[in-house]
């Protein structure tokens, strides 16, 4: 896609595609997948360079970008705060400006939204979300395939959130308003998810309990995430006294129904937002949900990159 291209898309938050897009890319994403698990190349972004800009720490989303742009056929530079000049307070308008000049497609893992949405308004290419302090929607992405594949349609069904209301949280309500889904959120007092600041405005694609267990109560998948997100860490152990309660056991699992999935983002803490019981028993499916980071963001790199193939 040429630079200034008026078609150019950005993926900064879930609500950014429609369910007629996700629809394309989860196709997509399982015809690249399949490809992959058969060792036939495929390189369609020969010549295509990803920055990959991250201001807080990653496994997941470094691994998965950089894999999946040299398995396309393309290349990857990774900057840092540390190591840039991003570190020494140079303007991120200045820094999208040049960035967009030298390379086909960025990635950002930053603290406030405000800070890619600035980047993506001066930026010649593609930008995509890779976690900010609100939204972490490459990670929804990868859920929701995760979900299809062992499932099936995700339309109408009920996910369970215990916990914080986090990025992930508030992304899983961006989710269920595009995809036609309900969550029921459970979080401890002080926590609670804002709709607004979630950016969704139909109030039906999610329920509040104030127990896990009846978030829990019939649903289809029951999912956490970390007491603690990157960032908040002068709060921890404020937030260990509140979160005590918000810790997925078997109890809730078997409130869920019989074949309830158990997903997290990963990284985890046993024993704190869930237990070794649920996190490594038969209902997870956390390593998938983590193997599908490469496949789903392949197809939004090609995607972003290429338009719709075929
Ligand atoms: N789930 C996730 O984004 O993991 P990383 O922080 O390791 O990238
Ligand atoms: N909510 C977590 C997710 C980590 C992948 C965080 O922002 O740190």
């Amino acid at each position: 896609m040429k630079p200034g291209n008026s078609l150019m898309k950005h993926y900064l938050q879930f609500k950014d595609f429609r369910a007629e897009e996700y629809a394309y890319l989860f196709e997509r994403a399982r015809n690249i997948k399949t490809r992959f698990k058969n060792y036939e190349k495929y390189q369609p972004l020969v010549d295509r360079t990803l920055a990959m800009i991250f201001e807080k720490a990653s496994t997941r989303t470094r691994v998965s970008f950089e894999a999946g742009m040299y398995q396309m056929g393309g290349s990857v530079v990774h900057l840092t705060t540390g190591d840039s000049q991003l570190g020494r307070a140079e303007p991120v308008e200045d820094s999208a400006r040049v960035i967009s000049r030298m390379v086909d497609i960025v990635m950002i893992r930053t603290y406030e939204q405000a800070k890619i949405e600035g980047f993506a308004a001066h930026s010649r290419v593609p930008v995509i979300n890779g976690l900010t302090n609100e939204y972490h929607p490459c990670q929804i992405l990868a859920d929701i395939f995760t979900f299809i594949e062992h499932r099936g349609s995700i339309q109408g069904k009920v996910v369970a959130w215990v916990g914080d209301g986090n990025n992930m949280a508030n992304t899983w309500l961006q989710a269920a308003e595009t995809l036609g889904f309900t969550v029921h959120v459970s979080t401890p007092s002080g926590y609670e998810v804002d709709p607004q600041l979630a950016g969704v405005r139909d109030s039906r694609c999610f329920k509040v309990f104030n127990h896990p267990m009846q978030a829990c109560e019939g649903a289809h998948l029951v999912t956490t995430d970390v007491w603690t997100s990157m960032g908040y860490e002068a709060e921890n152990e404020e937030r260990r006294k509140a979160f005590v309660d918000w810790c997925v056991d078997d109890e809730m699992m078997a409130v869920a129904q019989p074949d309830a999935l158990f997903m997290h983002c990963l990284p985890a803490h046993r024993g704190e937002e869930v237990t070794a019981e649920v996190i490594d028993g038969p209902q997870s499916v956390v390593w998938d949900e983590a193997e599908n980071r490469l496949h789903v963001q392949k197809a939004l790199m090609e995607y972003l990159l290429l338009g719709r193939i075929g």
